[in-house]
């Protein structure tokens, strides 16, 4: 190979490599969920034993998925300040900013 030649090769070599970091780089990013949202199933799948995966129980309790999210904030507030037995020691675990974030995510199942 002339030295033009092997010069080519290289550059070309190079080239190719960027494009397929570039690809491998950019695509989880775009198809990536937001940080809020993998924040707000994180604490969701807390509420899955009892609520169903989801929020869709297989019966017995209560159902979250597409509740809205005023009705799942006031609830747990209620859950907060009354005893209601088990589901008040979840309410408690939580900030406002949490229980904002997690009624979110359940309100768009
Ligand atoms: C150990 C079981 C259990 C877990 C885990 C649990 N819950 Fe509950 N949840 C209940 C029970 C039981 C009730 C009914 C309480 C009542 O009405 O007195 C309830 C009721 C509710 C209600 C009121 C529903 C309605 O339509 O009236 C909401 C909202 C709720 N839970 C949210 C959550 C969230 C959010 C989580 C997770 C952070 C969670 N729960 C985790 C058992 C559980």
């Amino acid at each position: 190979m002339t030295n033009t030649k092997l010069q080519l090769w290289v550059y070309s070599v190079i080239f190719l490599v960027l494009i397929v970091l570039s690809i491998v780089l950019l695509t989880p990013a775009v198809t990536a969920a937001t940080p809020s949202q993998n924040e707000g199933r994180l604490l969701a799948s807390n509420c899955f034993g009892c609520h169903g995966t989801n929020g869709r129980p297989a019966g017995g309790f209560d159902r979250l998925a597409g509740e809205s999210v005023s009705e799942i904030i006031e609830e747990m507030r209620e859950m907060r300040n009354e005893d209601k037995g088990i589901m008040s020691k979840h309410a408690l675990g939580y900030t406002d900013e949490q229980v904002r974030l997690l009624a979110v995510w359940f309100s768009n199942q």
